[in-house]
């Protein structure tokens, strides 16, 4: 496949405080990882790479039979190397959480040929809605605002990000590198990092909020 996408799903979901890593969370009778493998467009023609904590490797080999699934690490970017390693090929790589599993198809088709027209990176991006400040820490006290942040310049960015295989390898060539996302690995070397438009489908599961909103738009 000229398209491979790579899904870091060895995290363990602290923040979603679950009995069992977050991707292997139920979603209305199917785990988060099964729906997120199954909601990839299939006329990407894409492969796919799932990244499991090590002791779920087989677990998830029954989830989702002909997938190609690896070891993790203990940071994010980690994993995402662990993947890229597994990933063959493809001219074409996206990096996509487990953790957004209701991703709509225009949002893989958008970032896709974002690359193939030329742009090295590209990212789902959507407008801050909240104001935001910057603060200190007051030891003792309340945090104090040092400033607010003009919010048209921000965006928040989801997954997937969709690189050349040469960007990619390049931002994760140093295997220290550790970033919340891989543009940012990308970023940090000088590579240009374009933006398609997101979608709210694409909002990460993070908190018990989160499962709740999700589980409600499936419908049980
Ligand atoms: N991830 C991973 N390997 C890690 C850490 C995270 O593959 N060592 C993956 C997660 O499985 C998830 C994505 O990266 O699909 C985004 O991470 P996050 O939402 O932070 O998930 P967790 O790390 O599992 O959650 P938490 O930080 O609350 O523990
Ligand atoms: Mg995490």
């Amino acid at each position: 496949a000229d398209v491979c996408v790579i899904i870091p799903a060895a995290g363990s979901g602290t923040r979603l405080g679950e009995p069992v890593p977050k991707a292997f969370v139920d979603l209305c009778g199917r785990t988060i990882i099964e729906r997120c493998v199954e909601n990839i467009p299939a006329a990407l023609g894409a492969s796919v790479v799932v990244v499991v904590p090590a002791d779920l490797i087989e677990r998830a080999r029954m989830l989702l039979p002909g997938v190609r699934v690896v070891a993790g690490g203990a940071h994010r970017s980690e994993s995402v190397r662990a993947g890229i390693s597994a990933a063959g090929d493809a001219g074409i790589l996206l990096v996509h959480d487990a953790a957004r599993p209701l991703t709509p198809a225009r949002v893989f088709v958008d970032v896709v040929d974002a690359v193939r027209s030329g742009h090295p990176a590209v990212v789902p991006a959507i407008p801050v809605v909240d104001t935001l400040k910057q603060v200190v820490s007051v030891p003792g006290g309340l945090e104090r605002v040092t400033r607010t942040i003009d919010r048209d310049e921000l965006r928040a960015v989801q997954t997937p990000q969709g690189f050349t295989r040469d960007a990619l390898l390049r931002a994760h060539a140093d295997a220290s590198g550790l970033a919340t996302d891989d543009a940012g690995l990308a970023e940090r070397i000088g590579i240009d990092v374009h933006l398609v438009p997101g979608d709210p489908l694409a909002m990460k599961i993070t908190t018990p909020w989160d499962l709740r909103i999700v589980r409600d738009v499936v419908g049980r």
